[in-house]
């Protein structure tokens, strides 16, 4: 069977700090440089994704959230190219008022079939904010699959729980397909017996394959970020940068996409 074209991923979790962003402009870029040709949206209204990759964006940029003004922009108008081949990105609006936003959740899912979308990118990875409001519905009625990042301590695993819960919520509901496609440990410390039992729990309640191997506690990580740079082009020895890899080798295959 082949896999759905372009594949959709939402990186979510309840939780907020737990590494979405660091992780999504990451996977994103490693898939760029892998030969899939990436979109990355972001749908968090801090607006942290275009710093990652060092953009600055005009003024009166078209934003994902202009999806749900009252005259709806075409998504397509969003798109910019990154510095880095193969990878785009919609930025978010910082100045995007929650209470407005419709009750419409599947906005977004609409908008991704429109050709120049749909026949543009073999990946598209939603970023999403750390809130239960419809900007994450809408990711995952968008998505193929969810990936979560989580920090290994007893709170961050209420924050999965929770997510977890949505996640079969909108599969019951409105997205039949949606997919748990991992469940990753952030700033993992495998010294740290918590660490340990955090991940051994999560493997034991959502399954071992599952899990992937863990992000390991890096600075090299937020100073990449904060310089604007995906982590391989920062500091591609660095332990985050071997991390991240073994990560995209193991979504490549769970999205059963060899071909790159
Ligand atoms: N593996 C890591 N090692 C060290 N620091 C990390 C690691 N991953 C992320 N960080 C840092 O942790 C902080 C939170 O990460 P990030 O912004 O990616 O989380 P988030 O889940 O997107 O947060 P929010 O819920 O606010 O959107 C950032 O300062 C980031 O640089
Ligand atoms: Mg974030």
């Amino acid at each position: 069977m082949h896999p759905p074209r372009p594949f959709v991923l939402a990186i979510t979790n309840r939780k907020g700090g737990t590494g979405k962003t660091t992780t999504a402009v990451n996977l994103a870029a490693g898939f760029a440089a892998r030969g899939q040709r990436t979109l990355l949206i972001d749908l968090d209204t801090q607006g942290h994704c275009a710093l990652g990759l060092g953009m600055s964006l005009g003024e009166g940029q078209p934003a994902a959230q202009h999806l749900f003004a009252e005259t709806p922009i075409a998504l397509e108008e969003a798109i910019v190219p990154s510095r880095w081949e193969g990878l785009h990105l919609i930025p978010a609006d910082t100045s995007f008022q929650h209470d407005r936003t419709p009750s419409d959740e599947g906005a977004l899912a609409r908008a991704l079939a429109a050709p120049a979308i749909a026949e543009g990118y073999d990946l598209i990875l939603i970023d999403t904010p750390p809130s239960l409001d419809r900007l994450l519905l809408n990711a995952l009625g968008a998505a193929h699959a969810t990936l979560i990042p989580f920090v290994p301590h007893p709170l961050a695993e209420e924050g999965v729980r929770q997510l977890a819960r949505l996640f079969f919520r909108v599969a019951m509901a409105s997205n039949a397909n949606l997919r748990l496609l991992g469940v990753l440990p952030i700033q993992f410390d495998g010294r740290t017996g918590q660490h340990k039992r955090g991940c051994a729990q999560l493997a034991h309640q959502y399954g071992r394959e599952r899990l992937l191997p863990p992000i390991r506690n890096d600075i090299r990580l937020a100073e990449a970020f904060a310089a604007g740079q995906p982590i391989e082009v920062f500091a591609p020895r660095s332990r985050g940068a071997e991390d991240y890899r073994r990560v995209l080798d193991q979504l490549l295959e769970r999205m059963a996409i060899t071909d790159a």
